[in-house]
């Protein structure tokens, strides 16, 4: 960031300009990172689509190449489209994406690096038998929703298998492919799951979780000792959802467990803005990682003027909760060795009504995590049984709403005398037999430029206040605020556009705007460094 490009990121990836989506193909291969993504050379617009390249040794600096995968034959020329790598038993990558064909439909196509001594992948060459799979009057594959294919995985038959997103009329579909050879693939009978009025299913993902610790397993992985999860992002709403259940690989049929569902009242990886997300199994690591596309907030002329929209989220460690309900992400450890002055504010009583400024740190590139000591909840109001939609509670009660117990939390990205600020705060609520936690991100007085998309976002939070903390973590990087709620049950991203808190004029604040006290247990900020950005050396 910079006095004339006061959005742009201090330590989210992003390239020096043009527009970006999806993350595509994540996955590592000795030793180093890749990342691919969606770019166009040409703009701050979505069009004319090719697959960006950059490596890294940590997940945090990372080295741009050239574009890996650009349109060059027919089932390619009209984009590149998003898609995933496989590492093949022995152990070589492959690539499978979507590729826009001269008449504009969507079919999938492989790639294989040129060369394998070479760490960095630079070259990749496409498959003579391009496209592998496409849509036909037989197959009867709407050729305008085939997209996405996932990481392939191995069944006990030897067989590879993959889904591609699609739908038919309302219904989503994973439709499932198998292969024995990576090259042939053919259609399976049924798809892997299908839901009802979803509309198409874009960048399926399709992966084990372990019912125990936060070790990640590996695609191909089955059994007793894993659920699998289902994640879809909804392209009608922009939202994703996923669903966690069991997966018969005989039958390969994928089953969401009882009261898992794709839509409204299903889970999301984040309630904010994030989309065509992919996850990767980090074999260096055992740990699974979890990208997301932030897409924008602002108007396609804002993004013009700048020169650039869209950014990655930093890369979360993903795991199942201990309840096997959910699950649970947290920012990757080595994000942490950007943290520089650190501050540290011993437990403090927070009196309803009140703020305090938290000073010391580069507040508008900060990490900041902050826990919460419930000790008095009387003044906790009653939670109607209408209230369902955590959304719609948060832009019905945000941040200067006055409550019982809350609003309490952090303002973020604040301007001196609090005329802008993002508020991410917590409101406790008395429920049937229980407290409920909510969470919110309250975006409506995050700028004075009236062209952006304000929304307010909310998510319930599954923590017991009366024997947990309640802690709250935000990285704010001039126009992100990343904020995990409860160690990452709950996790909500905001675009902001702020004129007035920019770069050093920007402030931080804990807030209580509750009628009743509550304790920071803890405080932790830190100013972040600049990671290296895709600048070339
Ligand atoms: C999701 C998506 C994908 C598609 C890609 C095109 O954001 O629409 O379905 O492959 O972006 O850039």
């Amino acid at each position: 960031a910079s006095a004339n490009q006061p959005y742009r990121t201090g330590y989210h990836f992003q390239p020096p300009k043009n527009w970006i989506n999806d993350p595509n193909g994540p996955m590592v291969y000795k030793g180093l990172y890749h990342l691919f993504y969606q770019y166009n050379p040409k703009g701050a617009v979505w069009g004319n689509i090719v697959w960006a390249h950059s490596t890294s040794k940590d997940l945090v600096n990372w080295t741009p190449h050239d574009p890996a995968i650009y349109p060059s034959q027919p089932s390619d020329i009209n984009g590149c489209w998003s898609g995933s790598a496989t590492i093949l038993p022995d152990g070589k990558p492959a690539i499978l994406y979507t590729g826009i064909d001269p008449q504009d439909k969507q079919v999938q196509n492989l790639a294989m690096p040129k060369n394998l001594s070479d760490p960095y992948l630079r070259e990749w060459i496409k498959s003579s038998k391009n496209p592998l799979m496409q849509p036909t009057a037989q197959n009867q594959i709407n050729a305008s929703s085939f997209r996405d294919p996932t990481t392939a995985w191995l069944g006990p038959d030897k067989k590879w298998r993959l889904i591609i997103g699609s739908k038919i009329h309302r219904q989503g579909l994973a439709i499932l492919y198998k292969s024995e050879d990576f090259v042939h693939w053919i259609q399976a009978q049924s798809p892997l799951h299908s839901a009802k009025d979803t509309g198409m299913w874009e960048c399926p993902d399709f992966f084990p979780v372990s019912v125990r610790g936060q070790n990640g397993v590996d695609i191909s992985v089955n059994g007793p000792f894993v659920k699998h999860v289902l994640k879809v992002s909804l392209d009608d709403t922009k939202h994703e959802y996923y669903t966690l259940g069991s997966y018969d690989i005989v039958k390969d049929i994928y089953t969401p467990d009882k009261g898992s569902v794709e839509s409204d009242s299903g889970l999301r990886y984040d309630y904010g803005k994030f989309y065509a997300s992919k996850t990767f199994f980090d074999t260096a690591k055992h740990r699974r990682i979890l990208w997301g596309w932030i897409n924008e907030s602002s108007s396609v002329h804002d993004d013009v003027k700048k020169g650039w929209a869209g950014v990655q989220a930093i890369p979360r460690k993903l795991w199942l909760s201990k309840s096997g309900k959910q699950l649970v992400q947290w920012p990757i450890v080595e994000i942490q060795k950007l943290r520089s002055n650190h501050l540290r504010l011993p437990s403090k009583l927070l009196k309803g009504g009140s703020e305090i400024e938290v000073s010391g740190v580069t507040a508008a590139q900060a990490d900041v995590d902050i826990s919460f000591k419930v000790t008095d909840f009387e003044k906790a109001e009653v939670l109607k049984p209408s209230w369902t939609n955590p959304q719609l509670l948060c832009s019905q009660q945000g941040a200067s709403v006055k409550g019982g117990l809350g609003p309490f939390g952090l303002l973020v990205l604040a301007s001196e005398g609090l005329k802008e600020n993002t508020a991410v705060f917590f409101r406790i609520f008395k429920g049937q037999n229980k407290y409920v936690v909510l969470m919110c991100s309250d975006q409506s007085r995050s700028s004075l430029n009236e062209d952006n998309d304000k929304t307010t976002y909310g998510a319930f939070l599954d923590v017991d206040p009366e024997h947990q903390y309640l802690s709250l973590r935000s990285l704010i990087d001039h126009s992100i605020v990343e904020s995990f709620g409860g160690g990452g049950k709950a996790c909500i991203t905001a675009r902001v556009y702020p004129t007035l808190a920019i770069n050093n004029a920007a402030h931080l604040y804990v807030f209580n705007n509750g009628s009743e006290a509550v304790e920071i247990a803890e405080l932790n900020a830190w100013s972040m460094k600049k990671a290296k950005l895709n600048l070339k050396d």
